[in-house]
């Protein structure tokens, strides 16, 4: 990996990146996808317990969570919160302050939207975790509307989520009940873009759409998600 830059001196210091098939979001206060709306109390939740009410940890960040940023001491992951929210985002590469727009499960099934392909699958494959307004269920399942995933121009961790479902978070020693199911044997790639067109472009999300050859792509350059055996043996 090639490193964008090396200090906070450079705006594109923890700006995002492209890594192993997922995007790794901006850690900067951008508001849109990065850590703008998280407070520096979400930060160090996330850090320490894998998850809040924004996200839950996903790609190798599931791996640093599960063997590291778990056992830091307190004041540490308080610092680093700390020092995050101190740096600046770009609302030039980050746009207008996403606002929820209502898209609700009703809305759907009668409007203009109910046209597009994802929505029906969106109704039946994820409505029942992601909620029919796409905004989760308090810290067990994250929010669709407004996540940084949702947002982000890069589509690789919406599809990766999808395609592969979520490695094992393991909070001190206890592994957790909710998970991303992998819908690589269930959904075609046309199906996967299509659910996800629809959630990129639902609730004032501004992703954009999603691309079967993208989930081709990724299709054959990444496995479901399998990290609990290693991260288990390890402790
Ligand atoms: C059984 C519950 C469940 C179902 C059904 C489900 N999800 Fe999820 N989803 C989760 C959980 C839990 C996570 C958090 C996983 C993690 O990152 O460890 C998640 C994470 C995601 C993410 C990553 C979000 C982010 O930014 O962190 C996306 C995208 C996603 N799901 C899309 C979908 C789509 C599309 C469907 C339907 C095809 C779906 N989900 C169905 C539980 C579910």
């Amino acid at each position: 990996m090639n490193e964008k830059a090396l200090d906070e001196t450079s705006p594109l210091y923890l700006s995002g990146a492209l890594l192993d098939g997922w995007y790794a979001p901006s850690l900067r206060g951008d508001g849109n996808t990065g850590l703008g709306r998280w407070s520096e109390a979400d930060i160090y939740q996330f850090l320490k317990s894998g998850r809040n009410r924004h996200a839950v940890v996903f790609g190798s960040m599931t791996d640093a969570y599960n063997n590291s940023t778990q056992f830091m001491a307190d004041d540490d992951l308080k610092a680093v919160a700390r020092y995050l929210k101190s740096l600046p985002g770009d609302p030039g590469r980050d746009g207008a302050p996403w606002k929820y727009e209502e898209t609700s499960g009703g809305a759907l099934a009668m409007g203009e939207r109910s046209k597009l392909p994802g929505t029906q699958t969106f109704m039946a494959r994820c409505s029942a975790c992601h909620g029919p307004d796409g905004r989760g269920q308090g810290q067990w399942i994250p929010p669709l509307a407004g996540s940084a995933s949702s947002m982000a121009k890069e589509n690789a961790s919406s599809i990766n989520a999808t395609l592969n479902g979520s490695g094992r978070v393991v909070a001190s020693g206890i592994p957790d009940a909710y998970r991303m199911p992998s819908y690589r044997n269930q959904l075609s790639d046309q199906e996967i873009a299509d659910v996800l067109t629809f959630v990129r472009t639902s609730w004032g999300n501004r992703g954009g759409t999603v691309k079967p050859e993208d989930v081709k792509n990724l299709r054959e350059r990444t496995n479901p998600a399998s990290s609990e055996v290693i991260v288990l043996q390890m402790r």
